[in-house]
């Protein structure tokens, strides 16, 4: 990019960064804005929910929405497929002991297809719950946000520069119309990271020289469905999404945002232009799990980001079997050292976080929905679109073996998606005769 440019993209990010919540250190800001809880569709303080994407995290998120204060119902469900769709309402209400009350979804608010997300959000609901693969997130949050409706969205919110762009634009309308937007990266309602990160910035380790992050583990679950159980290769792709870039972002978006988004989390500050990288180059591959039916993502990545400070974040993700493993972050600062999940030490001393915390994945719930019925300002959009793009940004490095700077990144047109979303469309990747999937090459691939 030639630099003496004017790029939008930058000056979105900026005018953002002026007013975000990461200026106060990544959780939202809770300010009146005089919205009053009449506006729901009930008419009185009923918040209806809707669940698009009714898998293993959206039957959680849905039950833990149901979980929060004053009432709540979950009115409807979307899923891409049948089964999944009406199996999520039994597997809500069983988890919900006493509340199982509070799951009030008719047949006719059972919607399946990869248009379901237009029929939940058409079918009253006040909330909807976003929590389908990634890859369709830009367009589900930017049609939630076009039909007004507030919004918890699963971690990443994209898996490539465009979708991050479209999730930034559509979300400055969400905070036109005042909609609340939660996105699912609950350190930042988890009380040990709270505490400690206020610490960090507080001084208490001087300045941050150096940052590890890790998520280091094995694969999460194996192909669901080989090629010929499925009638079209959009349908085996989308059950198996994780191995597709264009539906999970590979690995390095999915998990490991969360590692990356707590280092942005630390960094930034009064300056908050300096909470993401603005540089970084890395290496990556597939060395175990390189059967076909494991798509085209890697198993690896290492990624060096360069912060504007000229801090360093050195950042691992492998999903591999008998290696060593770690889910964690550490900051490295001139007077001394922290895991900022709840823990300092050096600079004189010696602190653990040993308050009892609540379970995060509730609390993010719990803070969205009281910011709707108090009327209070909450939006998560922005960070949540940053943070995935810190992990696009690692991948795209590793792909490619090359540096690459934030704004080239973030202005990058490549986009993942596919021309239309039916069964029968042709996904953006294509394996070869043999069931083998094209995957990167560093230093032949191109990303940008
Ligand atoms: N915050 C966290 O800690 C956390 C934990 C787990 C998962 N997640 C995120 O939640 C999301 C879902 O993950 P999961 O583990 O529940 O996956 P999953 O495979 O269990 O569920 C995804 C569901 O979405 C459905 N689906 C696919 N495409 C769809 C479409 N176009 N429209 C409607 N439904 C569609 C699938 O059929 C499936 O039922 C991912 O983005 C993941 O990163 C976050």
């Amino acid at each position: 990019m030639n630099h003496g440019e004017k790029n939008p993209v930058i000056a979105t990010r900026r005018d953002f960064l002026k007013t975000s919540a990461i200026a106060t250190g990544g959780a939202a800001l809770i300010v009146p804005t005089g919205f009053s809880s009449s506006l729901f569709a009930s008419g009185d303080d009923t918040i209806k929910v809707g669940l698009i994407g009714c898998g293993g995290r959206g039957t959680g998120a849905a039950g833990q929405a149901l979980s929060t204060n004053g009432n709540v119902k979950l009115t409807a469900v979307g899923d891409a497929f049948p089964d999944n769709a009406r199996g999520a309402i039994e597997g809500i209400k069983g988890g919900l002991g006493s509340k199982s009350d509070r799951v009030q979804v008719s047949p006719d608010k059972i919607f399946d297809g990869l248009d379901a997300y237009q029929k939940v959000l058409d079918s009253g609901v006040d909330l909807v719950i976003l929590a389908t693969p990634p890859g369709f997130r830009p367009i589900h949050f930017e049609a939630a946000v076009k039909a007004g409706k507030h919004i918890f969205m699963e971690k990443p919110v994209a898996v490539d520069a465009p979708g991050v762009r479209q999730v930034i634009e559509a979300n400055k309308i969400a905070k036109e119309k005042k909609l609340k937007v939660g996105v699912g990266l609950q350190r930042h309602h988890q009380a040990g990271y709270l505490e400690t990160i206020k610490r960090i910035k507080d001084g208490t380790i001087g300045d941050i020289v150096t940052l590890r992050a890790y998520w280091n583990g094995t694969t999460p679950w194996d192909p669901r469905k080989t090629r010929e159980q499925c009638k079209t290769e959009m349908e085996y792709q989308v059950i198996n999404w994780y191995y597709y870039n264009w539906l999970s972002g590979d690995h390095i978006c999915e998990q490991h945002i969360h590692n990356l988004d707590v280092c942005n989390w630390v960094m930034g500050g009064q300056d908050a232009e300096a909470a993401y990288p603005v540089r970084a180059s890395g290496m990556g591959g597939r060395q175990v799990r390189v059967d076909k039916k494991y798509g085209e993502i890697f198993d690896h990545h290492f990624v060096e980001y360069e912060y504007k400070s000229g801090a360093r974040l050195y950042s691992q993700c492998r999903q591999m079997g008998g290696c060593w493993n770690s889910v964690s972050e550490h900051v490295h600062g001139t007077k001394g050292t922290s895991n900022p999940g709840g823990n300092i030490r050096g600079a004189g001393i010696d602190w653990d976080f040993k308050d009892k915390q609540k379970d995060a994945y509730q609390v993010e719930h719990d803070d969205l929905f009281a910011a709707i019925r108090k009327g209070t300002e909450y939006n998560e959009g922005d960070n949540g679109a940053y943070s995935s793009m810190t992990a696009i940004l690692g991948r795209l490095c590793t792909y490619s073996g090359k540096e690459i700077a934030w704004d080239d990144a973030i202005a990058s047109k490549v986009s993942l998606a596919p021309k239309s979303y039916t069964w029968d469309s042709e996904p953006p990747i294509k394996a070869n005769a043999e069931g083998v999937y094209p995957v990167a090459v560093p230093g032949l691939s191109r990303v940008l």
